[in-house]
Parts: C-alpha cells; structure tokens; sequence
C-alpha cells in the first residue's frame, strides 16, 4: 500500500470480494456507479470513436453520452435494447464500445446479452454491461460474453440507502491496465469508510436478495390481476418485454419492476396513487430495505415503449409483503 488513491486495505478487500461474485479478473472501486459508467467511458474512448447505447439505459449514463463525451469528438448511437444480434447493421469501423444494460432502467426491457456480444466482437467492439439490477448475482454477464461489468454497489451490496459507490469489473489484463491507470489519473478513488459499509452490506446481501425476490414476485403476481394496471414490466413475468432472455439467461430476479396504468389513467391519478401510499416512500435510491415508488412520464417519447404518464417504477424492500400489498390497495383506490 502506497498512497489511498492507489487503493488501501479495505477498498482492496471490496473490490477482491466483488470481482468473486462478478467472476471476472480484477474489479477497480469507484466512488459511485455514476462515476464507475465514467471512468469506463473515459479510459476506452477517444475523439473520432462510436459507441452504441440502448435506449433503456440509466438517464444519467445517456446525459454523460450526450453531454460530456460527445463533447469531445464521440459519436454516440442510441440502439433498441431488444434488437439483439441485429445491432451487427448499426456496428461501424469506428465503433469501440457497445453499452448494455439489462432490464433497462424504468422501462426494464432484458436483452439478448450473448447476440449483441456476438454482434460488437465481429465489429470489433467492447462489450459494457450496467449489472446493478441483477447485483452481479442474477447475471453472471462475463460468463455470457460481455467484457467489463460496472454496478452502482449504491443499490443491493450497499443494501440500506446510505452509501455511494460503485465497481468496474474486467475480464482481462489489458481492460485492467488501462482503467486502473484511468482510475488514478482522474482521481476517482473511493473512501474506505464507504467500503468498510459495503462490506457489512455484503454479509447480508444473500438474505436480503433472497426476501426481496419472493415478495416482490409475490406483488407483482398480485398487481398482474388488477384491472387499473395493464402491464407489470416484472422480467421474471411474461409481460417483462426481453422476459424469455431473462429465462435463459439470469438465475433469479431482483426487487425492482414497473407497473404501467391503463390506457385510460390519466396523470392525476397515477400521482394520485404513488401519493396515498404510506409504506412505499417516493425515493431514488432503491435496492434497500424501504419500499419506493416513482411515477415517471415519458410522454417526450425518448424511449421504445412509450408509456407516457402511466408507468410507475417500485422497489421491493424488506416490509411484510402482506402490509405492502394492502399499501397499494390503497394506492389504487384512491387512483380511481
Ligand atoms: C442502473 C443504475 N446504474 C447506475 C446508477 C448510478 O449509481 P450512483 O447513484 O451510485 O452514482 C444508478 C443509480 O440510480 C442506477 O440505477
């Protein structure tokens, strides 16, 4: 050990314990999963490059796109998550990276990871998948072709909502030596403090995944059967657009799914429903142990499936299911 920004005991000890769970070569500790889509952006790109980004992916990630890197000479894309090994017609000689992100943020369409891999290493393109939902549990995505996995570790590893970090995890020696020099050249080193929490976070990362999926498969079955709600975008349910891939593909599923209103819900009562629950706060910072709720409204039509002001994203926390589901009973009762 040398200097913090090089790494110290504990962010090393972090970054050992999620390169196992990740499976993958080396993993570099970032002070947030923003910072960690950054740094891989930074350290893999140049003026005059093309990257490839699904339409589904974390709004902040597309902003860094439009933003930052196409400020300095990137040509950016944005791809349909579900075209899988079709997005061969949308590689160009120039493209270096391809982003991933499955289920998609908000809109949760899974995509056919090994088809796109297939597709960007013909072309000569890197693979970057954003592993958050799945907790680098659910999807082993290095085993599935793709060459560097970041997670915002903010969510599931952190599991409470009261830290920020996040992980970049490579394959191979090359993608290591040039991110970690990245890493130090930017300065973008983790506290281990924040790392000291995520590693208690991951001594019950196995329990807390394991309630979580149950419940929220449990809600989501139960809002499948309502008649205000028309789609439960829940990958492990047929309804999920991409769901036959979450079934190849993913080894369990996570708390975190959308409900979209039907057509005839206006945006008065979709605000309406998130605002009479009591146990679901309104809340960002999801994959801890409280359940949340947003209404999001897409009506710009900046995504595939346009749902308007009718989709509302929840995540599954560690309350008793049965308390959460009477919670949108009443949610849904005042809607209509
Ligand atoms: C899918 C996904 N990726 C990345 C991030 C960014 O993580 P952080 O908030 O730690 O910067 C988030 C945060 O909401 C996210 O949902």
């Amino acid at each position: 050990y040398t200097y913090g920004l090089y790494g110290t005991p504990t962010t090393l000890e972090l970054a050992a314990r999620v390169c196992e769970l990740e499976g993958g070569y080396r993993t570099l500790i970032t002070p947030g999963g923003q910072s960690a889509i950054s740094l891989i952006n930074f350290a893999l790109l140049q003026s005059g490059d093309h990257i490839l980004i699904p339409l589904s992916i974390y709004g902040p990630n597309r902003q860094f796109a439009n933003h930052v890197l196409r400020r300095f000479g990137v040509e950016v894309s944005y791809y349909d998550p579900l075209l899988g090994r079709g997005i061969d017609e949308l590689v160009k000689s120039n493209t270096k990276l391809v982003w991933c992100e499955s289920p998609g943020s908000i809109t949760m369409e899974v995509q056919d990871v090994p088809a796109i891999c297939e597709a960007a290493h013909a072309g000569g393109a890197l693979v970057v998948l954003d592993n958050t939902w799945s907790a680098g549990v659910y999807f082993d995505a290095l085993a599935h072709g793709v060459d560097i996995t970041m997670q915002a570790l903010t969510k599931y590893v952190g599991g409470h909502s009261d830290l920020l970090l996040g992980s970049v995890t490579v394959k191979d020696a090359a993608a290591w030596e040039k991110i970690g020099s990245h890493q130090q050249m930017l300065g973008c080193a983790a506290s281990p403090d924040d790392c000291s929490l995520a590693l208690r976070g991951l001594k019950t990362l196995a329990v807390r995944l394991s309630a979580i999926e149950s419940s929220a498969l449990r809600i989501a079955h139960w809002l499948a059967q309502r008649p205000e709600i028309e789609r439960v975008l829940h990958p492990a349910l047929e309804s999920c657009p991409g769901h036959e891939f979450w079934k190849r593909d993913f080894t369990g599923s996570a708390g975190v799914f959308s409900i979209v209103f039907r057509p005839d819900a206006t945006k008065l009562q979709v605000q309406g429903f998130v605002d009479a629950l009591r146990l679901f706060k309104i809340g960002y910072s999801w994959a801890g142990v409280t359940s949340l709720a947003v209404a999001y409204d897409m009506s710009r039509g900046r995504d595939r499936n346009n749902y308007q002001h009718r989709i509302v994203r929840l995540n599954i926390g560690l309350e008793d299911t049965n308390d959460l589901i009477a919670d949108l009973e009443r949610g849904l009762a005042a809607a209509s």
